[in-house]
C-alpha cells in the first residue's frame, strides 16, 4: 500500500481524495431520505456516464443543468468532503454517487428503500480504464508497469478494495425492489433500451423526445463537448496535466488490445478462483 494511502476496515483508500473522518460520516451519520437515488460503481465502470443519464432523466432530457453544473454537483460523492456541506442545500429526490464498498455504505440505508443503480463492468475493462486513470491521477501513484498494477488489482491492494469483493457484496441486493443491476456492456449495446429501464425502476415517464435528448447528450461524443461531464474542471485539482483521462475511449473490449495471453490466462485464472461460487452471469462470462 502506498504512503498516500490509509485504510479503513479493512479497505484501502486514498488521503488525497478522503479521511476516515468522511467515512465515518458516510456510515455513520449520513441519514438517507427514502427518495434518495444512488449511483453506485466500482471505479472505471461508468460512473460519470451514469450521472450524466441520471441528470438527464431528472430534467426529462432538458440539457441545462448536464451544460452549466459540473457532475459532481448534480450526482455528488457521499464520500467527497464536500458532499457533506451540500446534503443540506439539495432537493429531493437527491441524486447521489458512491465508489463504497456494501460493508462501508450507510448505516441509514439499511431497511430504507432509497434506490441503488449499481453499474458493473468487464473488469478487465475496467482494468484498462484504471490504468490509464492511475498514470494521471493524484491518487495514484504512477504505476511501476502494467503487470504490477494489475497484480494490485486481482489482490485488492488498490483504492477502494478488491472488485470481486465490491460485486459480491453489492450484488446481495440482487432481487430487492431498490436495486437496479446494470452493466456497462448492456449501455453500450443498447443505451436506449437501458435508459427504459432505468426509468421505469425510477418511476420516472419520459416521451419519446425526452429520450432521444437523454440519448443524443449521454453519448461518448457529447458528453466529451460538455466540460461539465468529463471534469476539465478537476484536471488542476486532481489530474497531472494530459488528455482528460475519464472519457478515454468509452468502448468495450479494449482490454484485448492491452493483456497478453499470459496476463489474459491469469487474470481468468484468479477471476474463476473468485467467482466460482457467485451465481449472477455477467455478458463478459463465457
Ligand atoms: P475508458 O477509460 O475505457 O474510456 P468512471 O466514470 O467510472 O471513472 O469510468 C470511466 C470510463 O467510462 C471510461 O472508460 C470512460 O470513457 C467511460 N465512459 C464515460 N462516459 C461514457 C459514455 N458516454 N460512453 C461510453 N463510455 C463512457
Amino acid at each position: 500500500m502506498s504512503d498516500e494511502c490509509f485504510k479503513y476496515k479493512g479497505i484501502q483508500f486514498s488521503s488525497r481524495a478522503l479521511t476516515v473522518k468522511d467515512l465515518e460520516f458516510v456510515e455513520k451519520e449520513f441519514q438517507v431520505r427514502e427518495d434518495d437515488v444512488f449511483n453506485i460503481t466500482y471505479p472505471k465502470s461508468g460512473t460519470i456516464w451514469m450521472m450524466e443519464i441520471l441528470s438527464l432523466i431528472y430534467t426529462d432530457g432538458d440539457p441545462t443543468w448536464c451544460k452549466t453544473v459540473p457532475c459532481w454537483n448534480r450526482v455528488p460523492w457521499i464520500e467527497a468532503p464536500a458532499t457533506e456541506k451540500q446534503l443540506q442545500k439539495k432537493n429531493c429526490p437527491r441524486l447521489f454517487t458512491s465508489h463504497l464498498p456494501r460493508s462501508h455504505f450507510c448505516k441509514s440505508f439499511s431497511g430504507s428503500s432509497a434506490k441503488i443503480i449499481y453499474t458493473v463492468r468487464n473488469p478487465k475493462d475496467a482494468f484498462v480504464s484504471l490504468y490509464y486513470f492511475a498514470k494521471r491521477s493524484i491518487f495514484f501513484e504512477e504505476p511501476e508497469s502494467f503487470d504490477l498494477l494489475l497484480d494490485k488489482y486481482l489482490s485488492g491492494d488498490l483504492p477502494y478494495g478488491s472488485w470481486f469483493d465490491h460485486i459480491k457484496g453489492w450484488m446481495e441486493m440482487m432481487g430487492k425492489e431498490n436495486f437496479l443491476l446494470n452493466t456497462y456492456e448492456d449501455l453500450q449495446k443498447d443505451l436506449r433500451g437501458s435508459v427504459k429501464r432505468i426509468c421505469k425502476f425510477l418511476g420516472r415517464i419520459l416521451d419519446d423526445a425526452a429520450l432521444d435528448s437523454v440519448i443524443e447528450n449521454a453519448s461518448f461524443s457529447n458528453m466529451h463537448k460538455n466540460s461539465m461531464a468529463y471534469n476539465i474542471l478537476w484536471a488542476d485539482a486532481i489530474m497531472k496535466p494530459g488528455k482528460n483521462p475519464f472519457l478515454r475511449k468509452g468502448i468495450s473490449g479494449d482490454w484485448k488490445n492491452h493483456f497478453s495471453v499470459a496476463q489474459c490466462e491469469y487474470f481468468d485464472k484468479v477471476y474463476k478462483e473468485k467467482m466460482c461460487d457467485f451465481y449472477v452471469k455477467f455478458p463478459w462470462d463465457s
